[in-house]
C-alpha cells in the first residue's frame, strides 16, 4: 500500500492528474474495494465528509424529486469542466475515484483539463482576460448542507479570483452564476466578458485528456491544478466511489478567498 500511494504521490508532483487502468482488487467485493480505495487515500492525505458526512461517497445516477438540485456525481447528464469543492475558502487538494462498476452505454467518459496549460495560454495570447480572472472577485455559492445559518433565505458565498497564487484555479459555472444571483454587484460587464471568454477558450483548449473509467480503473486529480469533466451516460448502474482529501502541504487561505452571508428571496436548497 505505501508503495503504491507513494508513486503516485511521487507522479502528482509532475502531473496534474493520474490514471490507473486497473488497480488490481476486482476480485473483492464492492465494500471491500471502496474501502481499499479509501485506505490508499488515506496514505495521501486527510479524506473529508461530503454532503451527509460521508468520506466515501457513492457516485451514482440517483432519481429525486423535482425541487432538489442534484450534484453533478448524482445526474446522468453531463458534468461541465469544474473544480471541486470551489465554493470552499481553500478546496480540498486531491480527490480520487475508483471504478466499481463502469458505464456500458458508450457514455460518462471523464476529461481532465491542465490548468497550469490554460493559464500559460490565457499569459500568452489573452492576458488581458487573465488580469480579469485574476484581480476581480467571482462568487460561489456555498451548498445548503455547508450553510453556516439554518435559515434556509440565507446563502453563504465563498468570494474568489478565478486563478490565484493559493488556489491555482477555482471554477464551476452553475455554482458561479447562482453566486451571482446572490451577489448581483459583481456581476458586471467585465465579469461577464471574463467567465464567456473563459468559456470559449475551456472548449477548445487542447490541454485535455479524455479518458474512460473502466472497472477497476482509479484517477487521482489535483483539484487545484486540474479541470474535470464528463459526458452524460445512461446506463444506471455505472457506480464510481469519490474520496477528497486534503494534504499536509495544502495551501493556507492567505485571505484571497472569504465567506458572505446574503439574504436571497427564494429559499431554494442548492447542492453541490
Ligand atoms: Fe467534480
Amino acid at each position: 500500500m505505501k508503495e503504491f500511494s507513494d508513486s503516485i504521490g511521487q507522479a502528482l508532483k509532475q502531473h496534474v492528474a493520474v490514471y490507473l487502468s486497473s488497480v488490481g482488487i476486482k476480485d473483492f467485493s464492492p465494500s471491500e474495494r471502496a474501502i481499499l480505495a479509501y485506505a490508499a487515500c488515506l496514505c495521501l492525505g486527510n479524506p473529508t465528509p461530503t454532503d451527509s458526512k460521508q468520506v466515501i461517497w457513492d457516485v451514482k445516477a440517483r432519481a429525486r424529486e423535482s425541487q432538489y438540485i442534484t450534484t453533478f456525481s448524482e445526474t446522468d447528464h453531463e458534468a461541465a469542466y469544474h473544480t471541486d469543492t470551489q465554493y470552499f475558502p481553500v478546496p480540498e487538494r486531491l480527490f480520487a475515484l475508483y471504478c466499481i462498476q463502469p458505464a456500458r452505454c458508450n457514455g460518462g467518459h471523464s476529461s481532465i483539463l491542465d490548468a497550469r496549460a490554460l493559464r500559460e495560454d490565457l499569459k500568452q495570447n489573452h492576458p488581458r482576460l487573465l488580469e480579469a480572472l485574476t484581480s476581480k472577485t467571482f462568487p460561489f455559492r456555498v451548498p445548503s448542507a455547508f450553510a453556516s445559518s439554518l435559515d434556509p433565505g440565507l446563502a453563504d458565498v465563498t468570494l474568489a479570483p478565478i486563478f490565484s497564487s493559493d488556489v491555482f484555479m477555482r471554477y464551476r459555472l452553475d455554482m458561479l452564476e447562482k453566486g451571482f444571483q446572490c451577489v448581483p454587484e459583481l456581476h458586471d460587464s467585465e465579469a461577464r466578458w471574463a467567465i464567456d471568454q473563459l468559456e470559449k477558450l475551456i472548449k477548445k483548449t487542447p490541454n485535455q485528456a479524455e479518458f474512460f473509467m473502466a472497472e477497476d480503473s482509479m484517477v487521482l486529480v489535483d483539484n487545484h491544478l486540474a479541470l474535470h469533466a464528463r459526458t452524460a451516460f445512461s446506463d444506471h448502474e455505472r457506480h464510481l466511489v469519490r474520496i477528497r482529501m486534503r494534504t499536509e502541504d495544502q495551501t493556507v487561505n492567505n485571505g484571497k478567498a472569504r465567506m458572505i452571508q446574503r439574504r436571497v428571496e427564494q429559499a431554494q436548497r442548492v447542492h453541490s
